[in-house]
């Protein structure tokens, strides 16, 4: 059991947290998890290609989206997903005993859009025992009503997205992001084929990520989102984004539990939201 900082990618400061045989790796910017192993075994995916630079996102691993998920609903020029997945975050606390070892991280930089007024908290705790359970709580600090957007933008390494299922999903509503958001029913099991952009309202709070070929079983275990996102961007898209590497969007199928659209949460003054998720190799 052990938490440590390693500096290996210079200006992006990481921790490694070990529990048994499970290891996670993440980055103090956007308190991004980048690595999620099992006695070796990778859960999840980072493209070859990805940027580990300040200010950069990180294609993979678990990006954090905040303050809102997606494009802004309130400017159009403010950046995708919001901005605390290229903000610094600061170790607040660490824990380990027999059962668990986990941290507890803090948003500390400073808001590099200006024009968004929210004066808020962020806290993250990370836990790793058998599994993987992190929560982000948000508390409004100002004194006046926030709307809070959010996304754990789990990216799962997979071994080949074709061959991915996600049973839970079959019969639920969902907006297609691909066709302008156009209201839909997941009538037959969902298949990953070309560019998927889904976002599922009201999803079940647990969901299990099959794979057909391989004996691989992933159990996501969400709560306090309303929305569940499934996106894979197909070839044509990846090979458009410089930092996907070739044939990456065969071995990724994000799903992501998010507050979405206008499912965002008002917080009155004081008060305080929570995300969260498991992560379980069943
Ligand atoms: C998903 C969105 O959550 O993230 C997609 O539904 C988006 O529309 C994808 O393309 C990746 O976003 P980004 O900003 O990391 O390239």
């Amino acid at each position: 059991m052990s938490c440590k900082r390693i500096e290996e990618r210079p200006g992006l400061p990481e921790l490694v947290l070990e529990h048994g045989s499970a290891r996670v790796r993440l980055s103090l910017q956007g308190a991004h998890i980048t690595q999620f192993s099992i006695e070796g075994e990778e859960l999840l995916w980072v493209s070859q290609c990805a940027r580990f630079e300040k200010g950069a996102g990180i294609r993979g691993g678990i990006p954090l989206c905040w303050p809102w998920f997606g494009a802004s609903l309130d400017a159009n020029d403010w950046p995708q997903h919001g901005f605390a997945r290229t903000s610094d975050f600061q170790l607040l606390s660490q824990t380990s005993d027999a059962h668990h070892t986990g941290v507890t991280l803090t948003l500390t930089g400073p808001v590099p859009v200006p024009s968004w007024e929210g004066i808020a908290s962020l806290e993250v705790d990370i836990r790793l025992s058998d599994h993987l359970w992190m929560e982000a709580r948000t508390r409004n600090c100002s004194d006046r009503d926030l709307l809070i957007g959010a996304g754990l933008h789990t990216y799962f390494a997979v071994s080949d997205s074709r061959q991915v299922s996600l049973p839970a999903l079959t019969g639920l509503a969902y907006l297609d992001k691909t066709e302008s958001f156009q209201r839909k029913i997941q009538a037959e099991p969902l298949s990953i084929e070309g560019e998927v952009d889904r976002v599922y309202q009201d999803p079940p709070s647990q969901v299990e990520l099959l794979q057909t070929k391989a004996e691989h079983r992933i159990a996501v275990d969400a709560w306090g989102n309303t929305d569940l996102v499934v996106w894979n961007p197909g070839p044509t898209v990846a090979a458009a984004m410089a930092d996907f590497d070739n044939e990456g969007y065969r071995r990724m199928v994000c799903v992501e539990p998010a507050i979405a659209l206008d499912h965002r949460v008002r917080l009155a003054p004081g008060e305080s939201v929570a995300i969260g998720q498991t992560l379980r190799r069943l």
